[in-house]
C-alpha cells in the first residue's frame, strides 16, 4: 500500500455509514452496520496481502491453489471501540491473530497512558491491522502506533471509520510510513476534538453507555 490515506468511498459503505450517523439509529443497529462496513473495508486494506499456495484435489484434478497467509497477519484492536471493527474484520480473516492496546488519556499531562497491552508474537514477521473507528486529533493513535513499533512492528496499517484531517496530518508526521484507510475523511475537529459532522462518540454509539 503506497497512499498515505486511502478513502473507501464505494455507495454501499457510503449509505450505511449515513445510517450510523444518524443519531437516532440504536445500537444494535450502529454495531450491525460497522461490522458490515468492516467487511468491506477488510477488503480494501487486504488487497496486497501476501498468498501462498497449498495443494488440494477438485473433484477433477490436484492442483496447488492460492490461500491467504492468515498467520501473518496481526489485527489490533485500539480499545474500546476498536472491537466494533475488530469483529467484522474476524469474520474476513477467522486465522488472524489478535492483539489490544488500551490508552487513556492522564487528566493532568493530556498525554495518552496505557493500561493494556498485549500483542501476537513474531509481531515483527506480520502485516499489523492496528483499527479504530475515529481518527480525531490523532494523539492516541499516533502513541498506539509508537507501541506497536516499539513492540517491534514493522509493517503496520492503520484503518479507521471516520478521520479527521487534523488526525491524518498528525499521523502522518508521526508515521509517515502507515498507510490510513478510512470509510470518510470528515470536515475538521469541533473544540472538544469530536469529529465533524462526525457520528458523536463511537464507543457510547457501539456499547450504548452514555
Ligand atoms: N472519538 C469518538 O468516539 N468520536 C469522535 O468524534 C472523536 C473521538
Amino acid at each position: 500500500m503506497t497512499k498515505h490515506l486511502t478513502v473507501v468511498d464505494h455507495p454501499l459503505i457510503q449509505h450505511k455509514l449515513t445510517i450510523m450517523r444518524d443519531k437516532t439509529t440504536p445500537s444494535n443497529q450502529f454495531r450491525q452496520l460497522l461490522r458490515e462496513i468492516s467487511h468491506l473495508l477488510a477488503y480494501e486494506v487486504t488487497r496486497d496481502l501476501p498468498l501462498t499456495t497449498k495443494s488440494i484435489d477438485t473433484p477433477m484434478l490436484t492442483i496447488d491453489a492460492p490461500t491467504v497467509e492468515g498467520k501473518k497477519l496481526a489485527l489490533v484492536s485500539i480499545l474500546r471501540a476498536g472491537n466494533g471493527l475488530l469483529d467484522g474484520m474476524l469474520d474476513l480473516i477467522p486465522s488472524a491473530r489478535v492483539g489490544f492496546v488500551g490508552l487513556y488519556r492522564d487528566e493532568e499531562t493530556l498525554k495518552p497512558v496505557k493500561y493494556y497491552f498485549k500483542v501476537p508474537s513474531e509481531i515483527d514477521k506480520r502485516l499489523v491491522i492496528a483499527v479504530d473507528p475515529m481518527l480525531a486529533t490523532g494523539n492516541s493513535s499516533a502513541a498506539a502506533i509508537d507501541m506497536l513499533k516499539e513492540a517491534g512492528a514493522k509493517n503496520i496499517v492503520f484503518l479507521c471509520l471516520l478521520a479527521a484531517p487534523e488526525g491524518v496530518a498528525r499521523m502522518k508526521a508521526a508515521h509517515p510510513d502507515v498507510p490510513i484507510v478510512t470509510a470518510s475523511l470528515d470536515d475538521c475537529l469541533n473544540e472538544n476534538g469530536y469529529i465533524m459532522p462526525g457520528l458523536g462518540d463511537a464507543g457510547d454509539r457501539i456499547f450504548g453507555t452514555q
